[in-house]
């Protein structure tokens, strides 16, 4: 089995109720942080790890996304009309040459593992990656998936991203319990989704990155309703484990969790915060808002 990763799996099917109604048209996907969708952020760093194919589980309510991959002709040639390059090219690369973008269909919100096995007709035998758009990684160095990629060459089998989380939030995520390797690696000896803080194995949680060998999809295929009455990839993994090796990467940077709204203005104004164009004016401005606490104070 090759120990090359060069297609990724972004599942962005989801109802995205948690941001209702932001979310009611527009895909959560979309949102933007700073000035960049939450599924560029994602896009970027399947790009910088080599990948090469980027498919897209979506479903009808999901166009935004695939406009947002595609050339807009009238855009480009009135950036260019107006001499606005710099805005031009950032328009024009947001996808760079040599990847492609490949779209399919998840008929109903079947859950994670459901999207997953979606995308098998365009994934084939080969090990493939997948990217959850709302767990924003903040990195300085190449990037979370390409620390995960470099794993994969010397490991093989399949590597899930962890972070230690509160033990009061087990229930939001897939809990591994695991045997240290070295330093970032650990073999997982079981996973659980989603279980309450007293039955949790550990508080190291499982967050939306993902390498995973092809033969995930042959359980995925067999897998039964699970957690929430949705197809869980967590519940095949459980599997794969009886299988194969399935490793653990606990990787540099900053994880936010932008599937809720706390999340998603931590990395707002964190991203503002290192914006070339708005970190000084942005930075005066927070500094500026003791006056704002005295306001809050005011009003209760
Ligand atoms: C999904 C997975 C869960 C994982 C989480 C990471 O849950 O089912 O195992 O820990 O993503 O963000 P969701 O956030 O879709 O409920």
């Amino acid at each position: 089995m090759t120990r090359e990763v060069k297609k990724a799996v972004f599942p962005v099917a989801g109802l995205g109720t948690r941001f209702l109604p932001a979310t009611k048209a527009n895909p959560k996907e979309m949102l933007p942080v700073v000035d960049k969708p939450l599924i560029q952020y994602a896009v970027e760093e399947a790009v910088a790890a080599g990948i090469e194919e980027l498919i897209f589980v979506t479903s009808s309510s999901k166009r935004a996304i695939e406009d947002h991959f595609d050339k807009n002709y009238e855009l480009e040639s009135r950036l260019e009309l107006d001499g606005k390059y710099e805005l031009l090219k950032t328009v024009q690369d947001i996808v760079p040459r040599g990847v492609v973008c490949l779209y399919v269909r998840q008929p109903e919100a079947l859950g994670l593992g459901h999207a997953v096995l979606c995308a098998k007709p365009l994934v084939g035998r080969e090990p493939f990656a997948v990217i959850l758009a709302d767990d924003l990684i903040k990195s300085d160095g190449a990037g979370c998936l390409s620390e995960m990629v470099k794993a994969f060459s010397y490991h093989g089998g399949s590597i899930l991203g962890v972070e230690e989380i509160p033990v009061s939030e087990t229930d939001k995520y897939g809990i591994v319990s695991t045997t240290l390797l070295d330093e970032r690696i650990s073999r997982i000896d079981a996973i659980v989704e989603k279980p309450k803080p007293d039955k949790a194995p550990s508080n190291l949680a499982v967050v939306g990155r993902y390498i995973l060998s092809p033969v995930l999809f042959e359980l995925l295929e067999k897998v039964e309703t699970g957690a929430g009455g949705e197809i869980q990839l967590t519940d095949a993994i459980a599997e794969l484990l009886e299988h194969e090796q399935v490793l653990s990467y606990r990787f540099t940077g900053k994880r936010y969790d932008c599937g809720s709204k706390l999340g998603y203005l931590q990395a707002t104004v964190e991203f503002a915060l290192e914006h070339p164009e708005l970190r000084d004016a942005f930075r005066e401005y927070l500094q500026a808002i003791p006056d704002a606490d005295i306001l809050l104070t005011r009003q209760q």
